[in-house]
């Protein structure tokens, strides 16, 4: 599937036209602070778009109004592929944090796993102290499964030792999903 339609949203594959909207949020610091990266350049950011375009993992998510891009979901099947396991994630643009654009790609990405890639489980991961992310998984109805200690970091300090993050696990199956939806 190439593009999804909801209420107000496209989400839709990555085009490389669309730097620019992605630069305006991953050139923020508070954006990617809890990310696995830091802040892009434009010229990084130009060959990031490319790289998405050609992985149909990352989707884009406009307004259907403005065509505006504002924000990407990244929805990844998990190894061993017959567990029929995909991690969800989410980068927004802050202009438009606080509408439920977050919750509604969300959502419509959970549709298309189960109901379209024949999902089993889908699951989302986050630091404790990024409440919004946590607040995102919890209004999708996910479920709390663990609070890792320290499993991994993603970034140094300035003498180049690893910042140790926590992580929530959270989780919903096949099941959950059919009860929610009924
Ligand atoms: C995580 C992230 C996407 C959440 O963004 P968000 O704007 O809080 O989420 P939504 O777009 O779903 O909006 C929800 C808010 O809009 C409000 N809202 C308004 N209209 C709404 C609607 N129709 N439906 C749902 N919520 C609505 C909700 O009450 C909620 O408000 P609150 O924050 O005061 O509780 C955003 O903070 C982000 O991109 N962060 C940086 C990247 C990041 O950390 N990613 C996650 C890494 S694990």
């Amino acid at each position: 599937m190439l593009e999804m339609e909801t209420e107000r949203l496209i989400i839709r594959r990555f085009k490389a036209e669309d730097w620019q909207d992605l630069f305006e949020y991953l050139s923020q610091e508070s954006v990617v602070k809890y990310e696995p990266y830091c802040v892009f350049t434009e010229d990084a950011c130009k060959k990031e778009t490319i790289n998405r375009s050609q992985n149909p993992a990352f989707w884009a998510v406009c307004l259907k109004e403005s065509n505006k891009l504002i924000g990407n979901i990244y929805f990844q099947q998990q190894e061993p592929r017959d567990f029929l396991t995909w991690e969800i994630g989410y980068v927004f643009n802050p202009k438009y944090y606080g509408n439920g654009y977050a919750t509604e790609g969300c959502k419509q990405i959970l549709i298309y796993g189960f109901e379209q890639q024949g999902a089993h489980r889908i699951i989302g991961k986050c630091n404790p102290l990024n409440t919004a992310s946590s607040n995102l998984l919890e209004r999708l109805k996910m479920r709390r499964e663990a609070h890792f200690t320290k499993p991994a970091f993603f970034k140094r300090d300035s003498d180049g030792n690893p910042i140790w993050h926590d992580a929530y696990l959270y989780a919903m199956v096949e099941e959950e999903w059919l009860g929610f939806t009924k």
